[in-house]
């Protein structure tokens, strides 16, 4: 029996009994506890069988993930699949209920973008017994043969972007220093950051190693491997602020000037730029460099305001696109393209993977990056 027979069947029957529950729509709980339709039949006459496509994202908190899950859903729905997207606010637990569910309801393919990476091996198992292929949606996920195929941007160049950046903008390959610089690295559990601090480490290490740079707290892997030891956990804002603040209050009060911060990402530089801001600091030549990734709007208007001084953005519609071809391929039968076959290993299998090249902004290329390409309005930046 193919597997697009077996699926099916298998989605027939459950739509059969879904539809004699109430309606072909379900609801589900989303982040901020409201009541949301988030599913949807297919389209008529599209290009796929109809099949029902399970979207698992992390959490709506973040502006990236959001965008990630409506543009993916308005994909598939356009090629004539079903989706079932679902946000599961960061709880791991509540993520695999959700991935459950969508078994259970007779998905065919799942696409996630995992929590923690290593806690889904369990209900992946449940997945492949059923035959439903696993697309790794961003964040690849570890410790289990049964994840089909990863879509992500180069995790690593973004890292090296942001070590490029810092490296650059203190001219350090020319500057005896030394200048001072507070690491931080992404939420522990999640495989990216593991990639991004190893990309800007790898840049920045060898200046801390000739003293160059340095950490006045003390926060300063030795190498890329001890990366969870400066990460917040969840990637929050409010942690990033916290800790932030309390390095400046330790180690800074006494006139230490901060040059740079690594941010990873810009929901830790919002939390950073705060504390900056609370510690004084005012946007000018004096203001630290501060890196970031995403390209969200609140940090786009900080590096207007000289708040921030780049991001690595990461257009999210280039990825759900790669992944609705990834979703053609895999149910037509079709090769499933991919451009790394080396780099993600997941502790049980190099998982194919599709990369896509992130790009810097700064100031100066807002207008030819992110409002050239649509992905903002002039008037979204105030400009
Ligand atoms: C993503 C980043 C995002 C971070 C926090 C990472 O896995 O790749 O784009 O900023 O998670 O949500």
């Amino acid at each position: 029996m193919s597997w697009n027979w077996k699926r099916a069947a298998a989605g027939f029957a459950a739509a059969s009994v879904l539809m004699a529950g109430m309606a072909a729509c379900s609801s589900s709980r989303t982040d901020d506890g409201a009541t949301a339709s988030e599913s949807s039949t297919a389209a008529e006459g599209g290009g796929s069988g109809g099949e029902l496509i399970g979207i698992a994202m992390p959490t709506r908190s973040l502006e990236r993930w959001n965008k990630d899950g409506s543009n993916l859903e308005a994909l598939l729905k356009e090629k004539g699949y079903s989706t079932n997207l679902q946000y599961a606010d960061n709880k791991v637990d509540q993520q695999i209920s959700q991935i459950q569910n969508m078994i259970n309801e007779g998905a065919n393919i799942l696409v996630i973008a995992s929590i923690d990476g290593t806690a889904l091996a369990p209900i992946l198992e449940t997945a492949a017994g059923q035959g439903i292929k696993v697309i790794a949606y961003d964040r690849l996920i570890n410790g289990t043969d049964n994840v089909d195929y990863y879509a992500t941007f180069d995790n690593y160049q973004v890292g090296k972007f942001q070590g490029e950046y810092i490296e650059t903008a203190l001219d350090l390959k020319n500057q005896a220093g030394p200048f001072n610089i507070e690491p931080f690295a992404g939420s522990p559990d999640d495989n990216n950051a593991k990639f991004f601090f190893a990309g800007a480490w790898d840049v920045l290490l060898p200046y801390v190693e000739k003293g160059v740079l340095k950490v006045p707290s003390g926060k300063s892997p030795a190498s890329d491997d001890e990366w969870q030891s400066i990460g917040i956990p969840g990637w929050t804002s409010e942690a990033a602020q916290n800790e932030m603040t309390t390095r400046l209050n330790s180690f800074y009060a006494g006139g230490t000037k901060l040059d740079a911060v690594l941010s990873p990402n810009d929901s830790l530089a919002l939390g950073i730029a705060q504390a900056l801001e609370g510690a004084g600091y005012t946007p000018g030549p004096d203001y630290p460099v501060l890196t970031g990734q995403d390209g969200d709007q609140a940090n786009v208007l900080n590096i207007i305001a000289g708040k921030q001084s780049m991001t690595v953005w990461k257009d999210t519609r280039e990825l759900a696109k790669r992944v609705a071809t990834m979703v053609d391929e895999i149910a037509s039968g079709a090769t499933v393209e991919v451009n790394d076959e080396k780099t993600y290993d997941n502790g049980n299998k190099i998982v194919p993977t599709f990369l896509i090249p992130p790009v810097v902004v700064t100031k100066d290329n807002i207008q030819d990056t992110l409002i050239a390409s649509g992905f903002y309005t002039a008037a979204d930046l105030g400009l």
